[in-house]
């Protein structure tokens, strides 16, 4: 005979409304007492939950991006009768979050993860198809199984698969080349350690979680892409009067549309002219998209996001802006759930709302390109006679070197620059 049993979260501290960050199991899954369950992530810590009891798992009642307390249930298990008796007093184990570029062993393997402006690699964001007692092997082993390719159905990773992929990395260790020779690494100082106190009072306010895995993500893209950004300006006259009046048209039916809902919408059709732009290295090999996925960066109290706008090619303005206005509210209320954050081409850094004139953004890996935007501002233009004022708008394009040339890069800005100057051209 059989019996159900729900488990709940158990007490994990101080820790409340933590959000799971992955589900460990699948329905079906046979588990054993202490096989981890899900993987909570709080601003301070990464946290399996181990299971209190063996069974079969028969349904999980929480998804990635809820939030759970002690208390909450997670999933439904049959038990056998012998198990049935087993009480729910195992203790999470709670380890620290990684710091950023270092593996913390115990941990489990990344997942999605919201909101850096550089989404993680692909590899990192596929779900690893395994079950608990081979996920439980990895991590003792210290490997990050999403990376581990699975030989069995729909790709399941297997426990040879495990060994294979081990056996393959003792096998690149011994080929590894001789520690590189000055010059050739990133040779970097140790980071500064001063006491500030010494010099006046200080306060200590822990990182956001948003911003610690953006500033890892962000190093990462900064030190392994030969950036360059070129710099130009388009006129955005005609555009401004004519987006001022839609939004007098629009103001009681319709979204409010910005500036940056016909960059994104501009940006879609320069990726169709100039397709490296719309790729992704993997290795020597330059990955082509035939979808225009767009992200635009988010300012929010916790930190930098960067929702995505998908099939922008075939949205309109309007449903751009409304998806748009829709999307950062979402990450204002840091309600982004990880599939708004992935699936991005490029990405658009606006500031124009709030001033400047250049900046350097930093490209969202893997992607080959990000365009930033400044304040559009009033400058007087030479028309062949006299000046006259037209409103100039700066764009940044930040570029990969390894995939673009500055040629191609100079005219993808130019072509940018004449589908906001003349937003007939949006419909060629
Ligand atoms: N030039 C001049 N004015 C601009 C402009 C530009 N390039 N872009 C926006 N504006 C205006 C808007 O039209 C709006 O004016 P209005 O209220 O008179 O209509 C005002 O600035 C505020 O716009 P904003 O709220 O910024 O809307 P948006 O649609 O342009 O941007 C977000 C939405 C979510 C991108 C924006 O709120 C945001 O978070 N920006 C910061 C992104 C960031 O931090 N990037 C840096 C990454 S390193």
């Amino acid at each position: 005979m059989t019996t159900t049993k729900t488990l709940l979260v158990p007490d994990i501290g101080d820790f409340k409304n933590v959000p799971v960050i992955e589900i460990l199991v699948r329905p079906g899954d046979a588990i054993s007492i202490e096989d981890a369950l899900l993987t909570l992530e709080s601003d301070k810590a990464t946290i399996d939950v181990p299971s209190a009891a063996a069974g079969i798992v028969r349904q999980i009642m929480v998804k990635p991006g809820d939030t759970v307390s002690a208390g909450t249930p997670m999933m439904v298990i049959e038990m056998a009768d012998e198990v049935a008796a087993a009480t729910v007093t195992a203790a999470p184990a709670v380890v620290p979050a990684a710091a950023p570029g270092v593996v913390a062993p115990a941990v489990a393997p990344p997942v999605p993860l919201p909101a850096a402006p550089t989404a993680s690699p692909a590899a990192a964001q596929r779900a690893a198809h395994a079950g608990p007692s081979l996920r439980k092997f990895a991590r003792e082993l210290g490997i990050d199984i999403t990376l581990v390719p699975g030989s069995g159905p729909k790709g399941r990773i297997q426990r040879e698969d495990l060994i294979a992929y081990v056996k393959g990395l003792t096998a690149d260790a011994a080929r590894a080349p001789a520690p590189a020779a000055p010059g050739t690494g990133l040779q970097l100082l140790p980071w500064p350690q001063v006491d500030f106190a010494r010099f006046g009072p200080v306060r200590s306010e822990p990182l956001s979680r948003i911003r610690k895995i953006a500033g890892a993500n962000l190093s990462r893209n900064w030190a392994m892409i030969p950036h360059v950004t070129n710099q130009d300006e388009a006129d955005v006259t005609e555009l401004e009067a004519f987006r001022l009046q839609l939004n007098r048209e629009n103001e009681k039916s319709g979204p409010k549309v910005s500036l940056l809902a016909f960059l994104i919408k501009a940006s879609a059709l320069a990726l169709k002219k100039f397709p490296t732009f719309n790729a992704s290295l993997d290795g020597d090999t330059l990955v082509m998209k035939d979808y225009f996925n767009i992200g635009f960066a988010a300012d929010t109290p916790h930190g930098l996001v960067v929702p995505v706008i998908r099939g922008v090619d075939r949205k309109g303005i309007l449903d751009i802006a409304g998806e748009m206005a829709q999307l950062a509210q979402l990450a204002r209320d840091g309600a982004l759930k990880p599939e708004q954050m992935q699936g991005g081409c490029f990405s658009i850094s606006s500031l124009g709302g709030i001033g400047g004139t250049f900046f350097t953004p930093i490209i969202n890996a893997p992607e080959v390109a990000i365009l930033g935007v400044c304040k559009a501002a009033m400058k007087p233009v030479w028309d062949g006679g006299v000046f006259v004022p037209r409103l100039i708008l700066p764009l940044s394009l930040s570029w990969d070197h390894r995939v673009v040339d500055g040629a191609e890069a100079a005219r993808f800005n130019a072509f940018l620059g004449q589908l906001l100057s003349d937003m007939r051209r949006l419909l060629l």
